[in-house]
């Protein structure tokens, strides 16, 4: 791609607000002048905002403060005046309902705090899964220049001599105590194994995955993915963005010149190459909504189809990110997918370098952690997209996380009307399952939820994991937490809640999964199914107000990204009337 960096100096749109001697610009200007700041700052240099998203309540971001220092000190070295702009901040593991309800809110105030407030580039600090997606949708919607500054995964955990992976062996652990194989006394003390540094979750979970796709998709320096949050090397990348996004600014290198077509297959096929979360499909299908690029659940089987997962982290594998890092990270493998074609060697990164011109040098230190081509842990390790009569519009699978031998089966369904229904019964031991049964999940999509939680992973009833079984077929509307496994189809659109024929789906029918068809399939004829839509009801209950209301009302379905409707698209960074 061919990017012509523009003149440099000429006009930057802060000035609007700093520039001159009038009423208005010395009411601009004077306020901030209270800080402390010399009049020459207002000089016309690029104004860089760090939209950071710290907060005590996101523990995986509770380092960026520190972090943002070195962004400003990036930012002055390179003669740009930095500002530090608090940012939504949706932590995974606290907000309720649940995080990605409030995704699209944050990317809304993001957008708008970019948009409104007198900067010319962004630094977006993030970490926690949300939280990456939203800054890059409200970068997309303002293309204003931006880069993406992750705060890097926690140190390796280890409990009892072995790794312990952030969510996988939360998972693990609560299954194992529910199967009697864990004292609960085990439990509290493998806690404080599993979070011994800053950081975000340490396998190759949505955090990881979404840092690793900022990076595959040019959004990132090369190498920020991996490095960990308590590393010096996280500061020093922290600081060389800083110095970045100046000149980032000085050329007008904005997100619609990054973020093209195949920039997105890069990172959907990089996904598949590291093992990546199912969370990683709605969100880079909302970020590409935000610069209108036709991005869909078809290209994500397209390009996914034909890449190995050669990254041994778990949920899939046996590493975390610490020996990630170590190994060569991300270059690594977007040099691997480089020279086997796989990727699009010429798109342009943040740097104003192809993605090539950054990978090419990369070395592998660890053939362990990142393995040759003939030894992938799976030969088919994209989001494997199903289709069929229970999911016209599609549902995802990530076959690396599930179990060989269930990729292919029929079974009668046991029905959890919602996720309070399922909660309520599961444990029952009259309960009427066994392992060769499909758990079919309701009402926990985007509208049903609302927000689409990361329920789709449902716990086995415990009748079952007693005997030693470990992996159902489980089906839903729901969402699936990067860092957990099996045999789990989700995302089904459209959702039960929106009146998709999940909704109508009864204990006793007999589902099929096919994976190497890419086939859902609800045993029953055309004529039940559609006399079972036209008799179905909505049963959810919309939110009389509020956020959620909004959030319910004008939701998508997953299969485009679960944007907002009205906020999908770029809309630029011009202002409308200045109210002074
Ligand atoms: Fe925040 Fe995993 S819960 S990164």
């Amino acid at each position: 791609m061919t990017f012509l960096p523009a003149k440099w100096p000429r006009k930057l749109r802060s000035q609007e607000w700093y520039g001159g001697t009038s009423r208005d610009v010395i009411y601009h200007r004077g306020w901030m002048k209270n800080q402390g700041y010399p009049h020459d700052l207002f000089d016309g240099r690029p104004v860089i905002g760090i939209m950071n998203t710290w907060s005590d309540l996101t523990p995986c971001n509770g380092h960026l403060r520190e972090l943002a220092e070195k962004v400003k000190a990036g930012i002055w070295e390179a003669g740009g005046f930095p500002v530090e702009v608090p940012a939504f901040s949706a932590s995974e593991n606290t907000f309720r309902p649940t995080a990605m309800m409030f995704r699209n809110l944050a990317a809304l105030s993001i957008e708008e705090q970019m948009r409104g407030q007198p900067i010319d580039g962004a630094v977006l600090l993030v970490g926690c899964d949300k939280t990456t997606p939203s800054l890059l949708m409200a970068a997309a919607s303002t293309d204003l220049p931006s880069i993406v500054v992750t705060g890097g995964p926690m140190l390796n955990g280890y409990f009892q001599g072995e790794r312990v992976g952030s969510g996988t062996h939360l998972w693990k652990f609560s299954e194992a105590v529910k199967a009697g194989e864990m004292t609960q006394d085990e439990f509290l003390e493998a806690e404080q194994s599993m979070s011994r540094s800053s950081g975000t979750c340490n396998t190759m979970g949505t955090a990881s995955s979404m840092a690793s796709m900022a990076e595959a998709l040019g959004m990132a320096l090369s190498g920020n993915a991996a490095i960990p949050a308590v590393d010096s090397r996280r500061r020093v990348m922290a600081q060389l963005s800083g110095r970045r996004i100046v000149q980032m600014v000085k050329d007008d290198l904005k997100p619609s010149d990054i973020l093209t077509k195949q920039a997105f297959e890069n990172a959907i096929r990089t996904n598949g190459a590291i093992g990546g979360s199912t969370n990683a499909v709605v969100h880079l299908l909302a970020i590409a909504g935000r610069v209108g690029i036709d991005l869909s659940l078809d290209d994500w089987d397209r390009c996914g189809r034909d890449v190995a997962t050669i990254v041994n982290l778990m949920p899939s594998g046996k590493y975390l990110m610490e020996e990630f890092f170590y190994a060569g990270g991300l270059p690594v493998v977007l040099k691997r997918l480089a020279e086997s074609g796989l990727l699009h060697k010429e798109v342009l990164t943040v740097s104003g370098s192809t993605m090539w011109d950054e990978v090419k040098e990369a070395v592998n230190h660890n053939d362990d952690v990142i393995l040759p081509f003939e030894q992938a842990l799976t030969d088919q390790g994209g989001i494997a997209v199903v289709k069929g009569n229970l999911a016209p519009a599609g549902a995802v699978l990530k076959p690396s996380a599930a179990s060989p031998h269930l990729l292919q089966h029929k079974g009668r369904a046991v029905v959890f009307e919602d996720i309070d229904d399922y909660k309520a019964r599961i444990e029952d031991d009259d309960l009427d399952i066994d392992e060769t049964c499909v758990m079919v999940l309701k009402n926990c999509g985007p509208k049903g939820y609302p927000g689409m939680s990361e329920v789709g992973n449902m716990g086995l009833p415990p009748k079952i994991l007693k005997r030693g079984i470990t992996d159902m077929v489980r089906i839903s509307d729901a969402r699936m937490s990067g860092t957990a496994y099996g045999t789990v189809v989700l995302h089904i659109a459209p959702e039960a809640a929106a009146g998709g024929p999940l909704a109508v789906v009864r204990n006793g029918d007999m589902i099929e999964l096919d994976v190497p068809a890419r086939r859902l399939h609800l045993d029953i004829t055309d004529e039940e199914l559609a006399a079972r839509l036209e008799a179905w009801e909505p049963s959810h209950d919309q939110a009389p107000s509020g956020y959620a209301w909004l959030h319910q009302k004008h939701v998508e379905g997953a299969d485009t990204g679960a944007d907002l409707d009205f906020l999908k698209g770029c809309r630029g960074s011009p202002v409308g009337k200045d109210s002074h």
